[in-house]
């Protein structure tokens, strides 16, 4: 990846204490996730990755094994313990935020950003991609996504802060990100 061109861990001085970044499969939440967080000299984690590392069992595998109802329950338990800590930026998966009050009980101080990224985008991108999204796995993966992005855009449209991606690195969409976090308040 290219070098970032913004100063590492400058450490600023920021109205929130930690970032969670929303968006449909493939909007890019595990790409800048790490960049944003090296910017701001805070922690990333991704969600699903904690989880996986947590459980020991892959996600594709939580899905196989105990069914989607059994994954969102610990998806949601472990998001919210991840979100009593303070500088981090988080990605958790993009159905998380339909979860049952999951946003509502975020902690005060956290910004929420979408990663609004296109249903052509995200298709193509989850389709070529090497994570395998269980979701999308069926027959028919463009009227899956485009049901369940119809399904889940009220819930990520109550972000602090909504970025379109398409079309925009991660570099970009990271410096974007940033002057919005040092200039809104919480
Ligand atoms: C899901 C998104 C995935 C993963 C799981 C379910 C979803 O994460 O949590 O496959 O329901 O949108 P990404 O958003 O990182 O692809």
């Amino acid at each position: 990846m290219d070098p970032i061109p913004f100063p590492g861990p400058a450490r600023p001085a920021l109205p929130w204490h930690r970032v969670v970044l929303l968006g449909f499969m493939a909007a890019g939440k595990s790409t800048l996730g790490p960049l944003l967080a090296h910017a701001l000299g805070w922690t990333f984690l991704d969600g699903d990755a904690e989880l996986a590392r947590r459980s020991g069992v892959s996600v594709p595998e939580w899905f196989r094994r105990f069914g989607e109802g059994a994954f969102r329950q610990e998806e949601a338990r472990l998001t919210a313990e991840l979100c009593r800590r303070d500088e981090l930026v988080l990605a958790p998966g993009g159905g998380w935020a339909v979860g049952p009050g999951v946003l509502e009980s975020l902690p005060h101080g956290t910004a929420l950003v979408w990663l609004r990224v296109s249903l052509e985008e995200a298709v193509r991108r989850a389709t070529a991609e090497g994570t395998p999204r269980p979701l999308l796995a069926g027959p028919d993966p463009v009227l899956a996504a485009r049901r369940l992005l119809a399904a889940r855009e009220p819930y990520y449209a109550r972000a602090d802060f909504v970025i379109d991606v398409d079309g925009r690195t991660p570099v970009d969409l990271t410096m974007a990100i940033l002057a919005w976090l040092k200039t809104s308040s919480s």
